[in-house]
């Protein structure tokens, strides 16, 4: 079927660094010669500049529409310029600020251009809040259906995040071991060296816990907690992580830490900030097979490295023994198991090694972006957030959110590049 991928947000920065080399990626395959791409911009961009080093694969299959995004009248204009075909579809992609998308979607539902041929794909933030994320959900939904609607997170495309799946579901040794009974400790950590990198308005109003933690951590517990039975559909993946999240308690904010780097108050120009540029929840699941584990979920900025893994801790059944099964997702990504093994030689001396699984250095891993794209338009729904469980994972951080609200001795002051074992 003939798609034509309309681009919101063509000349931001998401663009740039992730969609347009994606969708470079997409079409050198050459299995997306029915896709066409139209690039919307308040302003005329010059395109060869746009497409820079993708001009060649990009600039026959992309031409750019510029119009006045809050005009009515430029959507009825826009729709004329498309000219969807009854066997074709449309992709309407908002990268856009959370601001402005709520009256693109309504400009879009008005001008018509929400028959069911036509698909949404929003980029985070999905809401700031509870409250909003539900007025924004319920925005949505007055003009397209939840079928319609593709809300990345592109954590949930990484190749590792659809591996945690394929390992736990591929692998009877883990399946049998897959609760309390085994497993003492869950941890999500997403720690980055970089600072906030010129994007003082956008971190200041968001914040570690809205930017990362509350979607791409949630999205990765939900991964390691949900059920995966033998007959596993992914058309059904939304539903088994959103049960897991159900599960999990609203945070407790006596078990939250925030903190801050030092630099970072200069940068945003706000001597009194208190947003965080760290924070780490311990939260808890009510489901039996998950009771008295402690599911720790940390992130932040400004760190002294750069680790994206979750880490499943295996209880000890005797002092000298630790297993620890880690699926890295950044730098490299891999699984890893930790393994008391003997220590070659004479004597009977032990040590710990790694057992570990890495892609093949030729193997290319496709980035989260081209995986979305080729999906919405395959109309596969699995690696997209569900309403359910994005309301869900604002239910489970509210308790903290509100507390920050009401406190302002809490915030932990650290050096950039400090380790973040250190900040509690
Ligand atoms: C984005 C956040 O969603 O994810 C950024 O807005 C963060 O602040 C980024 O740096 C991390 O993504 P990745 O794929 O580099 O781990």
């Amino acid at each position: 079927m003939k798609t034509k991928l309309v681009i919101f947000g063509i000349t931001g920065d998401l663009s740039t660094r992730k969609l347009i080399p994606a969708l470079s990626q997409i079409i050198e395959t050459g299995n997306f010669e029915d896709l066409s791409i139209i690039g919307v911009s308040r302003r005329q961009p010059d395109q060869f500049q746009l497409l820079g080093e993708h001009h060649e694969q990009l600039n026959g299959t992309t031409t750019i529409f510029s119009m006045d995004l809050t005009q009515a009248s430029e959507y009825v204009r826009l729709k004329e310029y498309i000219e969807l075909g009854d066997d074709e579809q449309a992709i309407f992609y908002l990268s856009v600020p959370p601001e402005s998308m709520a009256q693109i979607v309504e400009l879009l539902g008005q001008a018509g251009l929400n028959t069911p041929n036509v698909k949404l794909m929003l980029e985070k933030p999905f809401g700031t809040d509870l409250t909003s994320a539900h007025e924004m959900i319920d925005h949505v939904a007055a003009y397209y259906q939840e079928s319609q609607i593709y809300r990345i997170d592109h954590y949930l495309a990484k190749e590792m995040s659809q591996n945690i799946v394929a390992f736990r579901g591929g692998n009877a040794l883990f399946d049998h071991v897959w609760s309390a009974q085994a497993i003492e400790k869950i941890e999500v950590v997403a720690y980055e060296q970089i600072g906030i990198e010129g994007r003082a308005d956008f971190y200041e109003q968001t914040g570690a816990l809205r930017d990362v933690l509350q979607g791409h951590l949630m999205q990765l517990l939900s991964l390691i907690l949900m059920d995966i039975p033998h007959d596993f559909d992914w058309s059904e993946a939304a539903t088994y992580r959103a049960q897991a999240l159900a599960d999990v308690r609203p945070a407790d904010p006596a078990k939250s830490q925030r903190g801050q780097y030092a630099s970072y108050r200069d940068e945003v120009k706000n001597p009194s900030s208190m947003t965080e540029t760290f924070v780490r929840l311990e939260l808890e699941s009510t489901d039996p097979r998950w009771e008295g584990v402690p599911l720790i979920l940390a992130t932040g900025k400004g760190l002294n490295e750069k680790t994206t893994e979750v880490r499943v801790h295996f209880r000890k059944s005797h002092e000298a023994q630790t297993n620890c099964l880690t699926f890295r997702i950044q730098p490299s990504e891999g699984v890893e198991i930790d393994l008391f093994v003997k220590k070659p030689g004479y004597d009977r001396e032990f040590e710990t090694k790694t057992l570990s699984f890495e892609y093949d250095k030729n193997t290319r891993l496709p980035d989260a972006y081209e995986q979305v794209i080729v999906d919405a338009i395959a109309s596969r729904k699995s690696l997209f957030a569900g309403s359910a469980e994005v309301l869900r994972a604002w239910e489970i951080v509210k308790p903290v959110q509100d507390r920050w609200k009401t406190r302002s001795d809490d915030l932990i002051r650290y050096d950039s590049g400090a380790n973040p074992v250190n900040i509690a």
